[in-house]
């Protein structure tokens, strides 16, 4: 069989697989970062092992690893599918793989060593952001070209949602990456001061729109009518929903830096954005569920279901608690808080993990030639394992951030703070504890997975991925 005639599911598995393994390193570095905010002690006083370098290490390795491994693999595998190609290059491809893991090496090694441009989620210093741009380039001529090359008219909506992550990655990363060189391993950005921030927080928080969202919306569009084997509830709402998105996300960042030197009218703008943002997040949201309309039952049976519908309830929630906290006045209570912390858990492990995990189980088998995971109970017990995880984790920060928001503004008849830092930080502890426990509970979930998908790909067959003849409707 010519290869033309096949989909390349080798680098879909690779990706896989990837996104299994990096979960669970970023995770345990989430467990222990978390661990040494409620015993310090736990960094050895090794420099390697403080907090202030092990925490973008974890960010760089759920977001960037976990996250974006979990990306390539599903948008590689449903742009071949819904355009019924072969990838526009095995060989780029194979690259974007190899590199990557690169990157991600480097990550791993740079960061505890404490090299950093100090930009968050921008800290990879100079030499591995050019690599970053290199492999980026390649994945958007693979993606495109299959695109290109397709045998279907028409483009489906989950490659929209990828394309526009491709593609503001892109813009993104150049932008905001822009800098100096000073050294090897040593740069200064190319903006100063307040623009400096401004261009951050675009970046920021259009990383947040295009990587932890758009991206993912991609998966939810073609894993959960496949999934759930109905079609997507309403097809035109998909496309109002990606088009209102897209354009309202890239206005919002400053809302990262109310009450700052940042022009006050940007700030307002972005609160009014923000606001908007609500409507057409909730309408993706809502067209997902409803795309369980008369299987609703299958949610008994099916767990890789259960995580892709409760991700989608985790989207709704941080959809709609972002915009409350871009509220200036209510901003003022959050930000500094560890109700961030929470806010950014609830898209994160809800939305963004739930969704990631729902749709690798999905590939997982197809990849390895078998029916379904090696134990579909284990899969189960990953979701309720990792959902009270979840729970443990968002509702100890809500709380945490609340009370030290309210303990920070209370002040005396007199004028003088009622409570001293140290107070709050004391009254805090009790809640740092749960988020360990919370946190140890969604890791091992991951575990879990790490382990099913070991046991389902061992002996697994070559998987038959050939393309069929001609097929009216997405594959
Ligand atoms: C076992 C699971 C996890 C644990 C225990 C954990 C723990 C933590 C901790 C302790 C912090 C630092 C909070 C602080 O500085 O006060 C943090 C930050 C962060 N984590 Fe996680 N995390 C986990 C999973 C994830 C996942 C899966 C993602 C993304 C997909 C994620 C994204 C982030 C982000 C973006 C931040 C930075 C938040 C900010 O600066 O406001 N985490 N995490
Ligand atoms: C309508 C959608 C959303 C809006 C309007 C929104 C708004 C906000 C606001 C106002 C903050 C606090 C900024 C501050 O006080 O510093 C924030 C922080 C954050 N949000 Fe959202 N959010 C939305 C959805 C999401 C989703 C789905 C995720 C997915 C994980 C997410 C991830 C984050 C992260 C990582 C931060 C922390 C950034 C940092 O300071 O490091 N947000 N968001």
């Amino acid at each position: 069989m010519g290869t033309e005639l096949n989909y390349n599911y080798k680098v879909v598995k690779q990706f896989t697989i990837a996104t299994v393994v990096w979960g669970v390193i970023g995770m345990l570095v989430g467990v222990l970062i978390a661990a040494q905010l409620a015993w310090p002690a736990l960094n050895f006083d090794t420099p390697w092992l403080s907090y202030g370098r092990l925490r973008p290490l974890h960010t760089n390795a759920v977001i960037f690893a976990f996250g974006i491994c979990g990306l390539f693999a599903t948008s590689y595998y449903v742009v071949q599918r819904t355009c019924q190609v072969r990838l526009f290059s095995d060989k780029l491809a194979a690259f974007t793989f190899w590199g990557w893991q690169l990157v991600l090496v480097c990550a791993t090694i740079s960061l505890p060593m404490g090299f950093t441009r100090g930009k968050e989620y921008a800290e990879l210093e100079w030499p591995i952001a050019l690599l970053i741009t290199v492999v980026w380039v390649a994945y958007a001529v693979v993606f495109f070209g299959t695109l290109i090359k397709r045998k279907v008219k028409h483009i489906y909506v989950a490659n929209w949602f990828f394309g526009a992550f491709i593609l503001a990655v892109a813009i993104l990363h150049i932008v905001n990456g822009a800098s100096m060189p000073a050294s090897f391993m040593k740069s200064y950005s190319a903006y100063s001061g307040v623009q400096d921030a401004m261009i951050q927080w675009w970046y920021g928080h259009n990383a947040v729109g295009f990587i932890l969202t758009a991206g993912y919306l991609g998966m939810v569009y073609y894993f959960i009518p496949k999934q759930a084997e109905r079609p997507v509830y309403s097809y035109r709402l998909s496309i109002v929903h990606f088009w209102a998105l897209i354009f309202t996300y890239m206005w919002a960042g400053p809302h990262h830096l109310h009450y700052t030197a940042l022009p006050d009218w940007t700030q307002s703008l972005a609160v009014v954005f923000s606001l908007i943002l609500l409507a057409p997040s909730w309408g993706g949201m809502i067209n997902g569920i409803m795309t369980l309309s008369g299987a609703w039952h299958k949610l008994r049976s099916d767990p890789i279901l259960k995580f892709m519908i409760v991700s989608l309830s985790f989207y709704g929630m941080s959809t709609f608690e972002g915009p409350m906290m871009s509220i200036k006045t209510i901003n003022s209570l959050s930000h500094y808080t560890d109700w961030t912390i929470a806010h950014v858990h609830s898209g994160a492990l809800g939305w963004v993990g739930f969704i990631t995990m729902g749709s690798i189980y999905y590939l997982i088998p197809r990849l390895s030639g078998k029916t379904a995971m090696w134990s579909t109970r284990l899969v189960d017990t990953h979701f309720w394992v990792a959902t009270i995880g979840v729970v443990l984790y968002i509702s100890s920060m809500w709380i945490a951030g609340v009370m030290q928001g309210l303990m920070w503004r209370a002040v005396n008849a007199d004028g003088t703070l009622t409570y001293s830092f140290v107070e709050g930080v004391k009254a805090t502890y009790p809640y740092y504890v749960i988020r360990v426990s919370g946190g140890f509970l969604y890791f091992s979930g991951m575990v879990m997975m790490a382990y099913n998908t070991f046991m389902t790909m061992r002996d697994g067959v070559a998987v038959d991925a050939r393309i069929p003849a001609l097929l009216p409707t997405h594959a």
